[in-house]
């Protein structure tokens, strides 16, 4: 299974910080927005990831991750030339895709909580996984109407008239064939290629599995100033009240075991002093007692 983080878009909602900065650089507590999705991938055990930006922010993604090889990853890195749609993805991430099947994380969407729905999904063999999610404001979203048997009849990107309150989370995994679906695909109204239009042709081909995901995961928005307070401020109380991180990608590579306690020590030894280095400290002193 390869892993796409797609971290482009204009992200003109944030201007002006997304002038001179990648969105999903932006600060939620006390790290950047990405290691919340990578976190999710990492979680699944996905190791080949590739992250998607725009042609300015590549260096800084690549600074912050580089080959991804001290977390035990493998992590390469494409530009997207414009916001073309999120299914451009499989488009660009064709050659690293390969023969693999594949899961798309949007970088700034951001889960937290017992993540089985997803560990679950990533068993499937053939076809494609999308999640469902209550939402109070499900128009801002790809919307999904289950009939009464719970099967999913339709998917509607961002509608008028919301025909339920689910909204597809911005992460999905497919088969190899979704390379192919993106291929096919034409440009929407609003000139992008649609991962709705993806979802929508597994679903005609009765090969779409949609999972609700329930209410005890959060799924946060980023979209926002006041989202990106809501989540900065969620993650503060809950790290705080804990003692222990979430979406912390160095201490999740060594609890996966993806890398060993020594590149671990070594790992933290490289990082500046900080309350960051101090949290890795205290996760290798505990593992040893
Ligand atoms: O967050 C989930 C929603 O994401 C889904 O429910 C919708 O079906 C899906 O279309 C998408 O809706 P958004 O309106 O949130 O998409 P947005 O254009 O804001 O892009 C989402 C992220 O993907 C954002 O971080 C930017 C990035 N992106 C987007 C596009 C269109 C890219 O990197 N490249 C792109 O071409």
């Amino acid at each position: 299974m390869k892993g796409i983080i797609l971290a482009g878009g204009s992200g003109s909602r944030l201007y002006p910080i997304t002038k001179v900065y990648s969105k999903q650089l932006a600060i939620i507590y006390d790290k950047p927005l990405i290691y919340y999705p990578l976190s999710v991938l990492m979680l699944g055990g996905i190791k080949d990831i590739l992250i998607i930006c725009d042609e300015d922010s590549i260096h800084l993604y690549q600074k912050l991750f580089n080959s991804g090889k001290h977390l035990g990853l493998n992590i390469s890195y494409e530009i997207q030339k414009a916001p073309n749609g999120i299914a451009e993805a499989f488009i660009i991430g064709e050659n690293f895709i390969g023969n693999d099947h594949v899961s798309l994380i949007l970088g700034d969407n951001i889960f937290y909580g017992k993540l089985d729905f997803f560990y679950e999904a990533l068993k499937q063999k053939n076809g494609a996984t999308i999640f469902a999610y209550q939402v109070s404001d499900p128009e801002r979203y790809g919307v999904v109407e289950f009939d009464d048997n719970g099967k999913a009849i339709s998917i509607e990107e961002k509608p008028k008239f919301p025909k339920s309150n689910y909204a597809v989370p911005g992460l999905y995994i497919y088969d190899n064939q979704v390379i192919e679906i993106a291929k096919e695909l034409k440009p929407s109204k609003r000139g992008e290629l649609e991962i709705t239009d993806v979802n929508l042709t597994y679903l005609k081909m009765d090969k779409l599995k949609v999972k609700k995901i329930g209410r005890g995961v959060a799924w946060l928005d980023t979209g926002t100033p006041e989202a990106l307070l809501k989540a900065s401020n969620f993650f503060g109380v809950i790290e705080d009240r804990q003692g222990l991180k979430v979406a912390c990608i160095e201490e999740i590579a060594f609890y996966k075991g993806f890398i060993s306690k020594d590149d671990f020590k070594n790992l933290i030894n490289e990082l500046p002093k900080s309350t960051y280095r101090d949290y890795l400290e205290k996760v290798l002193n505990e593992f040893d007692v």
